[in-house]
């Protein structure tokens, strides 16, 4: 989320990245999870919250603030980033 947000885009967030609100969560559709940097108890905890994860159990979700993406090229998916006029 913070490289997205310095490379002039809004990321949906209502916390600031404290991994309290689950609105950052993001989609991970083509990597598969074993390479991907392990999340955190806390980064665990919040995604049992998230509609998502109900909706689609087969898919891989993250949070955004919250993730490393390690060496492994990642494509995600989230609605709601919009560029910012600033950078357009
Ligand atoms: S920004 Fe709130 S949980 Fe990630």
């Amino acid at each position: 989320m913070k490289a997205v947000t310095r490379s002039g885009y809004r990321w949906p967030s209502v916390c600031g990245g404290l991994a309290e609100c689950g609105i950052c969560v993001m989609e991970i559709p083509e990597a598969p999870p074993r390479l991907l940097t392990p999340g955190s108890d806390l980064e665990a905890e919040r995604l049992q919250t998230v509609p998502e994860r109900r909706v689609h159990p087969e898919a891989v979700f993250r949070l955004a603030c919250q993730f490393q993406p390690g060496p492994a090229h990642v494509v995600v998916r989230k609605r709601g980033v919009r560029q910012l006029e600033a950078f357009a």
